[in-house]
């Protein structure tokens, strides 16, 4: 498999990705601040970052940051269908290296992986850890120069704690994903928007007045529950967590069994970092015409290999709509492949949102670059996250309280 790194350019598809990252540039003051901050500094000179993420807009003007701040920045494709090819152009036409294209096979993702991964990398930027696992199945003799990294999403995250307790991870991560100023927005609000903006744009369908089965009441999970509602939609919740199906319940949700919502269901979503969540057995009895879509981080979520066995033919009706026609004579549609559908069927999280991300994501490469941790998994130091969240309100024009010395007081005191 030959590496998908284009030699030629094309001027007129990177004009275009330019706009798109100059229109994103100009909603993410809390990138452009940590630009302004730095940039006399060059704090990353020397440093060579090799990225695993979604190759859109936002992401470009994090990878320009970082080089504007004196890294070298190589950089993969986190999800065949999340890959822009006019954002990857414009960031070529500028010199930097840049491994994917809009709707590679699984080889060549992993291709590009190792396209990354050949260079003389000392920090990784990732999203679902598969460059993390890349380097330390494949480049065992790379991992010493590795001074650390940071990582994106939840089931990133969960990998990595995983490698960490198996003894394996051989460099300090730091979890972006579980910081504040992550978690409480990118998964909830971003994803609560940029599901339904996929959703919407690729089937022209309305919200209002359908039954939504939404699989997992986490951060992403009850973002998209509070949008389908906010649309006008009924909200069925799956869980297994006793917690969390309470919450679904309190926040006004019904919550079953995917077994019992299958027959009940207009739209499935599927948001919980597991797999064969939607499988045979449920899909066999979903009414003709259900919708399903994925916003977990892999495409094991909605069990397509179950799919095709309960298929006669699977027919492409739209861009990013997949129509299965079933042996029992219904159909049921499968967006993006199946893949995140908020990237794969539009141009996922809003700006705003992912402003806020990939300021942790700069903030914590930077801070692994500064420290010398021991291999492990990291929070994202406090005042960073802080900071990070005091910089967006200023940007937002939003002021807080200050505590008064005698509230100081009396929050501390026990005797009042
Ligand atoms: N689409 C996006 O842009 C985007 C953004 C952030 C995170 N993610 C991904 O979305 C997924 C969920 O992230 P999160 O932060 O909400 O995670 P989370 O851990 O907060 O929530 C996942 C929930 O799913 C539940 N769950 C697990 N298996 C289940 C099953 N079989 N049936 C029903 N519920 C089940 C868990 O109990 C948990 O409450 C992850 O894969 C994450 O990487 C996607």
């Amino acid at each position: 498999m030959e590496m998908t790194e284009k030699t030629t350019i094309d001027m007129e598809l990177a004009r275009r990705g330019r706009y798109k990252i100059e229109w994103a540039w100009q909603f993410m003051p809390v990138l452009q601040s940590l630009l302004a901050r730095y940039q006399d500094e060059q704090p990353f000179k020397g440093h060579s970052i090799g990225a695993c993420l979604h190759l859109e807009a936002k992401t470009a003007c994090l990878l320009e940051t970082l080089r504007k701040l004196g890294a070298t920045v190589v950089a993969a494709g986190s999800n065949p269908l999340s890959t822009q090819d006019d954002v990857c152009e414009a960031l070529r036409l500028e010199g930097m290296e840049v491994f994917s294209r809009h709707g590679m096979t699984t080889d060549e993702y992993f291709e590009n992986l190792h396209a990354v991964l050949r260079h003389d990398l000392d920090i990784i930027v990732d999203d679902g850890a598969d460059l993390v696992a890349t380097i330390h199945t494949d480049y065992k003799e790379k991992l010493p120069k590795i001074l650390g990294g940071s990582e994106e999403t939840t089931t990133g995250v969960k990998r990595l704690k995983a490698m960490a307790k198996d003894g394996i991870l051989a460099f300090p991560m730091i979890s972006v994903n579980d910081a504040k100023s992550k978690y409480l927005f990118d998964n909830r609000y971003g994803t609560g928007q940029s599901v339904w903006d996929g959703i919407m744009r690729t089937t022209n369908m309305l919200v209002a007045g359908k039954i939504v089965v939404v699989a997992g009441y986490g951060w992403c999970g009850r973002g998209v529950a509070l949008r389908a509602k906010a649309l006008g939609a009924r909200v069925i919740v799956t869980e297994l967590d006793p917690h969390r199906a309470f919450e679904a319940l309190m926040d006004g949700c019904e919550v079953k069994t995917m077994e019992q919502a299958a027959p009940i269901g207009d739209m499935f979503l599927t948001l919980t970092g597991n797999r064969k969540v939607i499988r045979g057995e449920h899909i066999a009895r979903m009414k003709d015409g259900a919708l399903l879509a994925n916003a977990g981080h892999f495409d094991v979520e909605v069990w397509k290999p179950d799919l095709c066995e309960l298929s006669e033919k699977v027919e492409t009706i739209r861009d990013n709509v997949e129509a299965y026609r079933l042996r029992n004579g219904n159909s049921v549609f499968l967006l993006g492949e199946g893949r995140l559908v908020n990237l794969a069927c539009g141009d996922g999280h809003p700006i705003e949102i992912m402003d806020l991300s990939f300021g942790m994501q700069l903030e914590s490469a930077l801070y692994i670059s500064r420290h010398s941790l021991k291999p492990g998994v990291y929070d994202v130091p406090e005042d960073l996250d802080l900071a990070i969240m005091r910089t967006k309100l200023e940007a937002s024009g939003i002021s807080l309280e200050t505590l008064l010395p005698e509230q100081e007081a009396y929050m501390k005191g026990w005797q009042e």
